[in-house]
């Protein structure tokens, strides 16, 4: 069994993106800018967001963080992208989720510039990313595919079973998995809270994504022998022995769905950091073509 290590990958990923920003200093040209909006003071939201910010400052890009109240209305947040839109200084920007429910999620991401959109949540983006065109793939769905990559995991023709339609996991992951090229040429499965027959599904799968947000799901006796295991779960279980009173856990049964598998990804420190580089990796993507429409 080999651990996937988002943790020094994405550190990996991070040094590469600093050296680049260092020529771009060296060439007095202007280095990516990320902005990064969050509506409310969700905890687990604040803290991804303070991680993002701190993640540019890292490699040397610019930051804007932007916090609005919990009570901020649509118009309010539409006029923000707005701003973000026009202002030239700003390469990309993302709007954290979720957002409060006076606000229409797919309204928000519909009015951010598709060229600024490092999430790669705005329809067009999604569009292209499902049509094989160069775009920005979704940050925790490319660190996914980063991953695989760098630890040169075999996906084609093996059956990748996902778990989870989100948005922003699930539905990318079936697309991109099944894609022309490596990774992908898998034969993919989409399960959900509908899906009959799941526990069968997923002991036939070579691959198996979990983006469920449900501790624990994924048990030893559910998993073929040298799968390949990507949790992307992240639940925070109180734990008073932390400092922080809390504990991050994904979707599996890693003590013992490990002794079993091929390959697998720790949480934390697998697929949550890469999350992390892949947006700053968006942001370089996004600076690039700002230049060149420049
Ligand atoms: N909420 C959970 N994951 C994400 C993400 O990748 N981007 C944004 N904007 N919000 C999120």
């Amino acid at each position: 069994m080999k651990v996937l290590d988002g943790k020094k990958i994405s550190n990996d990923i991070k040094n590469e993106i600093a050296a680049e920003v260092d020529k771009m200093k060296s060439n007095e040209e202007k280095v990516p800018h990320l902005a990064a909006v969050i509506v409310g003071n969700d905890g687990a939201s604040l803290t991804y967001v303070g991680s993002k910010v701190r993640a540019c400052e890292r490699v040397g890009f610019e930051s804007t963080l932007v916090k609005m109240p919990s009570t901020t209305s649509e118009v309010e947040l539409l006029q923000k992208i707005k701003e973000l839109n026009e202002n030239d200084a700003i390469d990309g920007f993302i709007v954290q989720l979720p957002l409060p429910p006076q606000i229409d999620t797919q309204k928000i991401l519909m009015a951010i510039d598709p060229d600024k959109d490092v999430d790669g949540f705005h329809p067009t983006n999604f569009g292209k990313m499902a049509l094989d065109m160069s775009t920005f793939i979704p940050a925790t769905p490319f660190g996914i595919l980063e991953l695989l990559e760098r630890y040169e995991v075999d996906t084609k023709g093996k059956h990748t079973v996902v778990v989870g339609r989100s948005h922003i996991v699930g539905r990318p992951m079936s697309i991109l998995m099944g894609r022309r090229g490596w990774p992908g040429n898998s034969t993919v499965t989409l399960t959900h809270s509908h899906t009959k027959n799941i526990t069968q599904i997923i002991s036939q799968a070579d691959i198996i994504i979990t983006a469920l947000g449900t501790p624990n799901f994924l048990k030893a006796e559910m998993v073929k022998d040298d799968a390949v295991v990507i949790d992307v779960g992240i639940t925070r279980v109180a734990d008073e022995t932390r400092e922080k009173g809390y504990r991050i856990v994904g979707d599996v049964d890693f003590e013992n769905v490990s002794k079993k598998v091929s390959y697998i990804t720790p949480v934390p420190g697998g697929v949550g950091p890469m999350t992390i580089a892949m947006l700053l990796k968006n942001t370089l993507l996004a600076r690039e073509r700002h230049r060149l429409k420049a």
